[in-house]
């Protein structure tokens, strides 16, 4: 799809936060241990998935690789996708570091990875699904959907909005990543609502069924925070 229509949404342009730039890359993970622990995140979203050593996942949005690396230590292939050349190479080198060698690492995004292997069992987003507007993603959800086998799954993590309280909840959301984090956390996340795409949940709902998903769970926290695990009809 990279060279699909003349005026297909170009993923490559970051929006919001700059996820291309060496310098942002190099403050992501100690900036987000402000408010996550990406060695849990990791070992739940496993669990949920009921990961084995055989299986194979996709990770789009993958970042610094933190969840790739965990992965590619207990499956058996994580193909890592991320729209960011710099992100693709710090996640690499914290591979070969960690001496985690089944990680293939894609410069690619939800709209022009083409996954030219079998279907997958799993597919993993966190924290990357917002970059999209909201017709794209349904476009997204269609293609990852395709990439899945027969019964396969998607873990999805993201800001999400339920729709009651909405501006409150931000505004708590705002406060309390502040606290955790300080300034550098309050712009971010005041960035994010300013110029990303976080949807409420009913429209993502609507896209994932319409993609052939069936939501199997689904939580919100605080109004803000979603993680969807859906089955491939
Ligand atoms: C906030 S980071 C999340 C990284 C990691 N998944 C995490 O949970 O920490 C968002 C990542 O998504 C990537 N990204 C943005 N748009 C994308 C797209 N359309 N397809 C794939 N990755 C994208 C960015 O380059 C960035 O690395």
């Amino acid at each position: 799809m990279k060279h699909g229509f003349s005026w297909q949404y170009d993923e490559f342009k970051q929006v919001g936060t700059d996820y291309s730039t060496k310098a942002e890359v190099a403050i992501y993970d100690s900036s987000h241990a402000d408010f996550r622990d990406a060695e849990a995140e990791s070992r739940n979203i496993l669990a949920a998935l009921g990961i084995t050593a055989d299986a194979r996942l996709i990770d789009f949005g993958s970042g610094t690789g933190t969840f790739a690396v965990y992965a590619g230590r207990r499956c058996a292939r994580v193909y890592a996708v991320d729209v960011s050349q710099a992100m693709i190479d710090h996640a690499a080198a914290k591979a070969a570091k960690a001496g985690v060698a089944n990680i293939e690492f894609h410069h690619a995004g939800f709209l022009t990875y083409e996954h030219n292997d079998p279907p997958v069992d799993s597919v993993v987003t966190t924290f990357a699904f917002h970059h999209l507007p909201d017709f794209w993603k349904g476009i997204a959800l269609q293609r990852v959907n395709s990439m899945l086998k027969p019964g396969g799954r998607l873990y999805l993590h993201d800001v999400i909005l339920e729709e009651t309280n909405a501006l409150a909840n931000i505004t708590a959301f705002v406060d309390k990543l502040t606290a955790a984090g300080g300034e550098r956390l309050r712009e971010d996340t005041e960035r994010h609502f300013r110029e990303e795409y976080s949807t409420y949940d009913w429209v993502l709902d609507g896209l994932l069924s319409r993609a052939g998903f069936t939501i199997t769970s689904k939580q919100i926290d605080d109004g803000v925070l979603g993680t969807y695990i859906c089955t491939k009809n």
